[in-house]
């Protein structure tokens, strides 16, 4: 069939993106689906700032790609067992083979050959559907229809709607994970937010949920501290020279835990010297691969301190992503509060010189 989405041929290109147009709106061939694999109507897609780091080149990929990695919709056709026709998905970002070492671990986030597929820019069993086109990490939302595989699809609760449920395949999976799953935050221990974009906003909801208290949130844009007081941090902070000091204050020497959602190991840096003796980091921002950061190595030792990365939230898909939309059908987890704007395909462009300037938080694409 004739599928419409947005290709982008080159990273790199300049801002504004409404002036370069990196992305194209584009008509191409897709492919059926083969064995184990979905074709499913998009409805919803989410701009995450992993697609912006496509663009701009600080997340190298190989190209041209058909972007979109946090999306919903609806099967149209399955050739998978356990998806039937009607069926309302959300996806994950790395589809789960469930034989991998990682996957018998339980590390689905980890999975071996998803890794592998979503670096060449195939499905996981290496193929690809779109005509001369990449998949963007298995998943390729920004068009009206995906083939998928089931690997990457969860089955949903069919009365949410579309622009919510997308929110929940990266932003939501990504940033809650990285506390209940990562750091696994208990009640009562301090923990700091760096970045308030859809993943830190989702983190902190996370964190307010299992009771962390204080609970800061830092930002260098106000209107995202405002936001982050209204979804329970206790503190916010203007990032800036003097805010880890402030964090510090604010939690009586430091964080148990702090979060870096930015994407900058400068900002990492920060987050570390953020915490306390014992506390734990975890860096959730994926950064040009070329950056690096430097602890005083001896503060891992003598202080007992730790940095994990976290992928995915650490998320086993399938048991998290109905975890979260129950949560949030309950008010526990009231991730709507991070929806800035719906947007269509093609104000694309505009909507990532938005998400690059910081005045958005989670911009969706609805179909
Ligand atoms: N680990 C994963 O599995 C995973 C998944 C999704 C996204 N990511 C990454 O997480 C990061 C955040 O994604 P997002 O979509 O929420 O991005 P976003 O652009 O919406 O949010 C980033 C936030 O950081 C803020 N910021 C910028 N510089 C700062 C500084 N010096 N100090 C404090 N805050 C600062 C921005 O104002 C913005 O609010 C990106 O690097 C993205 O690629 C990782
Ligand atoms: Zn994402
Ligand atoms: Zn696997």
């Amino acid at each position: 069939m004739i599928v419409r989405g947005a290709v982008l041929r080159e990273m790199g290109l300049p801002g504004p993106y409404a002036e370069s147009r990196p992305l194209r709106i584009e008509e191409l061939e897709l492919a059926p689906p083969g064995p184990g694999e979905l074709l499913v109507r998009i409805r919803a897609a989410g701009l995450c700032h992993s697609d912006l780091s496509v663009i701009d080149g600080s997340r190298p990929r190989v190209m041209p790609m058909l972007l979109g990695h946090e999306a919903t919709g609806e099967v149209v056709q399955s050739e998978a067992p356990g998806f039937a026709v009607g069926d309302s998905v959300a996806f994950a970002f790395v589809p789960a083979c469930g034989e991998c070492g990682a996957c018998a671990e339980g590390r689905a986030a980890l999975c071996e050959p998803g890794a592998a597929a979503n670096t060449a820019g195939t499905l996981l069993s290496g193929v690809r559907r779109l005509d001369g086109v990449h998949h963007h990490l298995g998943v390729s939302g920004f068009a009206d229809h995906a083939v998928v595989s089931a690997r990457s699809a969860v089955k949903i609760d069919p009365s949410l709607r579309p622009e919510i449920a997308a929110l929940f395949g990266c932003a939501v999976m990504t940033g809650v994970g990285a506390v209940v799953n990562t750091a696994q935050v208990r009640a009562g221990r301090s923990a700091v937010v760096f970045g308030l974009g859809g993943v830190g906003l989702s983190a902190l909801l996370g964190a307010a949920l299992v009771g962390a208290h204080p609970l800061v949130a830092v930002d260098v844009v106000p209107s995202k501290l405002a936001l982050a007081e209204s979804l329970g941090a206790t503190h916010t902070v203007l990032a800036g020279e003097g805010a880890v000091e402030e964090v510090r204050e604010a939690t009586s020497g430091g964080a148990d835990y702090a979060f870096e959602t930015v994407g900058n190991a400068k900002v990492l840096e920060q987050a570390y010297a953020a915490t306390r003796r014992g506390g734990t980091t975890v860096t959730v921002g994926l950064p040009h691969p070329s950056q690096t950061f430097s602890v005083p190595a001896v503060s891992l030792v003598a202080e007992e301190r730790t940095v994990k990365g976290s992928y995915l939230g650490s998320s086993v898909p399938s048991r998290d992503i109905p975890r979260y939309i129950s949560l949030y059908q309950a008010g526990r987890l009231p991730v709507d509060r991070l929806l800035s704007a719906t947007v269509g395909l093609d104000d694309l462009n505009e909507a990532f010189d938005n998400l690059a300037a910081g005045t958005s938080v989670r911009q969706v694409l609805l179909f």
